[in-house]
């Protein structure tokens, strides 16, 4: 008997910088752990580091540079035009540093996924970091979730926890963070791709076709601090 070969899942990433969380789901494609066909890239910024990695990985990039546009609704047409043309069954936003318009987010309801550095609903926006230092949390996260109009504020599927030691900084706990968003968002995409992570009509996030009433949360690996 053979076994059933299941597509790729047509993707298009969004990026605005380094693009290490886009790395980290291009690696896991190539490992065979990820069954993502990676369409394009698509940038606001056009010198955003990240370009260049998606371009060496053999990826289709664009960049829509959003200065050039009169206003966020006709950034946000022109965005939305460039990624129907790869007609994605997902979009990936990874660190897209932009506030979209609800018609946007409407448009890719229950089919646009974001990685934010906090434990959502503590802490969305910018410098999550240093905020989670000021509030004196000794946890701190990440998030994958569903996009909706409120930012950082559509349905949490995942999570990972990581602690905060007396030292951290914003840079070093940035990067106790950003190691495990490496791992946390491949796996919540592996779900969606796998057909197993979906929304309701009521907004709800869906896994294995039962309510997620709490995000799951990614066991942490997280080893001692190097100082
Ligand atoms: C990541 O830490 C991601 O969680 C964050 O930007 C960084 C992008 O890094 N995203 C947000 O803050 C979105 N609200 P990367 O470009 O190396 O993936």
């Amino acid at each position: 008997m053979t076994e059933a070969v299941t597509a790729p899942l047509p993707v298009v990433i969004l990026i605005s910088g380094r693009g290490s969380n886009m790395q980290a789901i291009i690696e896991a494609v190539r490992r065979g752990e990820l069954p993502l066909d990676i369409r394009a890239v698509i940038s606001n910024r056009p010198q955003a580091a990240g370009l260049l990695r998606a371009k060496q990985a053999g990826i289709a990039t664009v960049s829509i540079d959003h200065t050039l546009f009169k206003d966020r609704h006709a950034f946000d047409q022109a965005l939305q035009t460039t990624i129907d043309r790869y007609q994605p069954g997902l979009v990936i936003l990874a660190g897209f540093m932009r506030i979209l318009s609800a018609d946007f987010v409407a448009h890719y309801r229950g089919r646009m996924l974001n990685v934010h550095p906090s434990l959502l609903p503590d802490f969305p926006g910018l410098n999550t970091h240093q905020r989670a230092l000021d509030a004196g949390c000794k946890v701190h996260g990440a998030s994958v979730h569903f996009v909706t109009a409120d930012m950082d504020g559509g349905p949490v599927v995942l999570q990972v926890r990581v602690p905060v030691y007396p030292q951290d900084t914003a840079a070093s706990l940035a990067a106790r963070v950003l190691t495990q968003e490496h791992r946390l968002y491949p796996l919540a995409i592996r779900w969606f791709a796998e057909g197993r992570l979906t929304v309701n009509d009521h907004g709800q996030a869906l896994l294995d076709g039962a309510i997620l009433k709490e995000p799951r949360q990614l066991p942490a690996n997280t080893g001692e601090p190097a100082w």
